[in-house]
């Protein structure tokens, strides 16, 4: 039996959030420049993208950059910009055959503009399609997002357009880069990593988290598959206790 016709079909999660970590020891690893890590590691997200696609995963989050990778030295930060503006020209076709709808989390003003306007031009051509979510966390981070929601929310009060007492959860929900979005049930960091990193801080709330030894570049759908074996054994209570999940369960079945 295969590891995929291992999976519970019914229950996949719905949200899969992935740290793409490893790229640059990879490339070192074998000798080579950290931007042939990059490189290679393009041919995972296309695996990636096209096995949550043909499993009908309905998001998937991919930290592709984050806030704090702009201060690492300005040879690799170029290069990966220019890895992005290509990747995105050669894919977006390939994406939209595939029904796939492309967005963006984080701070595209901090963008060359050449990327921005590829991002956007690849965003509004996808916008029509209603297969996977495809969701890149680029120039991201959880801090600037969480700062910036709540300055938004401080300037809405500010203006009379909101309510202090009436900040829900759900309300703030609608501030954050996610606004529409369910939050992710499994995320995933590659490389031996385990950190956030700065990521989602806030909807990772509840979320499984998977770390393994895989580098980026060969993380393949056979890795993801086992990702979502070990997701499926996990109890998740919420704070609940275990009988409670239970005979929840048993009410349903
Ligand atoms: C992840 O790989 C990609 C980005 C952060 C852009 P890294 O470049 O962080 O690779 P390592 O972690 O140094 O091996
Ligand atoms: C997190 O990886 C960001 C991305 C994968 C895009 P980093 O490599 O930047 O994280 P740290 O520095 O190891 O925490
Ligand atoms: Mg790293």
């Amino acid at each position: 039996m295969s590891l995929k016709d291992k999976l519970d079909l019914q229950r996949l999660p719905r949200h899969i959030a992935i740290i793409m970590d490893g790229n640059g020891r990879w490339a070192k690893e074998r000798g080579q420049d950290r931007l042939y890590g990059h490189h290679e590691g393009v041919e995972s997200v296309r695996n990636i993208v096209e096995t949550c696609a043909e499993l009908g995963i309905g998001y998937l989050t991919l930290y592709a950059f984050s806030t704090e990778n702009w201060d690492r030295p300005v040879y690799e930060v170029n290069g990966i910009m220019e890895l992005l503006v290509n990747t995105i020209r050669m894919e977006v076709n390939t994406l939209s055959k595939n029904n796939i709808r492309l967005s963006v989390i984080g701070d595209m003003d901090m963008l060359p503009p050449q990327a921005q306007r590829e991002m956007e031009e690849a965003i509004a051509l996808t916008s029509p399609n209603t297969g996977l979510n495809l969701i890149m966390a680029l120039s991201y981070s959880a801090r600037w997002e969480i700062v910036n929601a709540a300055r938004k929310i401080a300037l809405d009060a500010k203006n009379g357009a909101l309510d202090p007492a009436a900040v829900t959860p759900e309300v703030w929900d609608k501030y954050l880069c996610t606004a529409g979005l369910p939050d992710p049930e499994l995320m995933i960091r590659t490389s031996g990593e385990c950190r956030i990193s700065n990521f989602l801080l806030y909807q990772l709330a509840y979320a499984e988290l998977y770390f393994t030894d895989t580098r980026w570049p060969d993380f393949r759908n056979e890795h993801l598959y086992q990702a979502i074996l070990n997701y499926q054994t996990r109890e998740r209570r919420f704070g609940k206790t275990s009988d409670q999940i239970q005979q929840n369960e048993e009410i349903i079945s």
